[in-house]
C-alpha cells in the first residue's frame, strides 16, 4: 500500500449535476472519478439527471477502486463510505443513497450519511489554511452566509428564494446561453461598457435574486447583453458581500471563505477580497476544483465524522432533499 495516514474513505457525491466518487485519507485525494450530467437544452431535469446517475455509478464506483489499487489500495482497505445525502434533487440522492447502502452492506464497513453544503465548506478548511471563517457559500441551488457557533454550522444569512446560481443559469438560459450559464456570464461581463440599475434586494441579513434574474432578462431587450451580464454580476455579488461582512462585523472572526460553484467567478472572489482587505481580516478560497460538486468533498467530510464516530445506519440512510446545515451536530469541532 502507499503512504496512506489514518482512515481510508469513499465518498459519493450526487445531489444534481455531477456524479463523483472520490477516495481520500487525511494527507489528500487519493483518486476521483466524476461523470457529469449536462443537459442538451434546458436546465437539469431531476429525472434524467438521476437517470444519468444510475447508467454511470457502476463505471464511476468501478474506476474509483481500479485506480485506488494502482496505488495499492484496495477495497478491503475501505474503512467506511460516505455519501451526500441532502440537499439535493429527490431523485439524485435516491439513487446515490442506493449505491451506498449496497456498498456499505458488501464491503461491510459503516456508512456515514453527510450534508452537502457542509462538505463545500469543510473541503474548503481542509484545503486551504482557514481555521475559523465566515463562509460564503454559493452555489446553484444554495446561497447561504455560515459560521461554526456552539455546535452547529449557524445560517446567518440566506437567499429567500432560488440560489445564485440558479438565477445567473435561468437568465443565461433566457438569453440563449447554453447552461451552466455563470461562467459564460462571467465571460461576457468583461466585454461590458456600461452599468445598468437592477433591483438589489436584502432583506435583513437575507438576499433574493428572482426579481433581479426577470429584470436583467427583461433589460436585454433595450440593452447589450454584455452590459446586462456586467450589471447582474456586480449587482448580486455586492449583495453576497454585504451580508458577508456584516456576519463577519456580527460575529468577530477575522477569516472569511468562500465555497459552491459559483465561488469559482474571479469577480466575486476580487469583491471579497477587497472586503477582507479593508478590514483587515483574511480571505480563503481553495482551487476551483473543491468549489463545485466533487466527490473528494463528501468522502473528506466522511472521514473526520469516522474519526468522531458519527455513523448513519441503514434505516436513517434516506434521501433528504431539504437537509439544512445546521441540522447537523458538528461533532469534529470544539468552541
Ligand atoms: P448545490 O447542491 O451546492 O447547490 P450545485 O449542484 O448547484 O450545488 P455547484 O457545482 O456547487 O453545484 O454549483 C454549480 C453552479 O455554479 C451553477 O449554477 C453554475 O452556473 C455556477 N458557476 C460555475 N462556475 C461559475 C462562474 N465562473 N461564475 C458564476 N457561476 C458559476
Ligand atoms: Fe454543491
Amino acid at each position: 500500500m502507499t503512504n496512506t495516514s489514518g482512515p481510508i474513505i469513499l465518498g459519493i457525491e450526487g445531489t444534481a449535476w455531477n456524479l463523483s466518487a472520490a477516495i481520500v485519507d487525511y494527507n489528500d485525494v487519493i483518486t476521483e472519478t466524476t461523470a457529469t450530467y449536462s443537459p442538451p437544452t434546458g436546465g437539469i431535469h431531476p429525472r434524467e439527471a438521476s437517470q444519468h446517475h444510475a447508467d454511470h455509478i457502476g463505471s464511476v464506483i468501478t474506476k474509483v477502486f481500479l485506480e485506488a489499487d494502482g496505488k495499492g489500495i484496495n477495497p478491503s482497505d475501505i474503512d467506511a463510505v460516505a455519501f451526500s445525502q441532502g440537499p439535493g434533487l429527490g431523485p439524485c440522492l435516491r439513487t446515490v443513497a442506493t449505491a451506498a447502502r449496497a456498498l456499505s452492506l458488501s464491503l461491510d464497513i459503516p456508512l456515514i450519511g453527510v450534508n452537502h453544503c457542509i462538505a463545500h465548506i469543510e473541503v474548503g478548511r481542509w484545503k486551504t489554511d482557514a481555521v475559523d471563517p465566515v463562509v460564503l457559500y454559493v452555489s446553484g441551488a444554495n446561497s447561504q452566509v455560515l459560521a461554526y457557533r456552539k455546535g452547529r454550522y449557524r445560517v446567518f444569512g440566506e437567499t429567500l428564494d432560488i440560489g445564485i446560481g440558479n438565477a445567473l443559469d435561468k437568465f443565461a438560459r433566457g438569453a440563449g446561453l447554453l447552461h451552466p450559464g455563470g461562467p459564460r456570464i462571467e465571460e461576457l461581463a468583461k466585454g461590458a461598457t456600461s452599468y445598468i440599475h437592477l433591483p438589489y434586494v436584502v432583506k435583513g441579513m437575507d438576499f433574493s435574486f428572482t426579481g433581479m434574474s426577470t429584470a436583467a432578462s427583461n433589460a436585454l431587450q433595450s440593452s447589450l447583453l454584455e452590459d446586462v451580464c456586467y450589471s447582474l454580476q456586480e449587482n448580486a455579488f455586492a449583495m453576497l458581500v454585504e451580508v458577508t461582512e456584516r456576519a463577519v462585523a456580527h460575529t468577530g472572526k477575522d477569516e472569511v471563505l468562500l465555497a459552491g460553484g459559483v465561488g469559482a467567478n474571479m469577480r466575486l472572489q476580487e469583491m471579497l477580497k477587497i472586503m477582507c482587505r479593508e478590514r483587515g481580516i483574511k480571505f480563503y478560497a481553495p482551487e476551483r476544483r473543491f468549489m463545485g460538486d466533487n466527490g473528494t468533498m463528501i468522502a473528506y467530510l466522511g472521514l473526520i465524522m469516522y474519526q468522531h464516530h458519527t455513523f448513519t445506519s441503514i434505516s436513517q440512510s434516506h434521501a433528504w432533499p431539504n437537509y439544512r446545515p445546521d441540522d447537523t451536530p458538528v461533532t469534529w469541532r470544539q468552541d
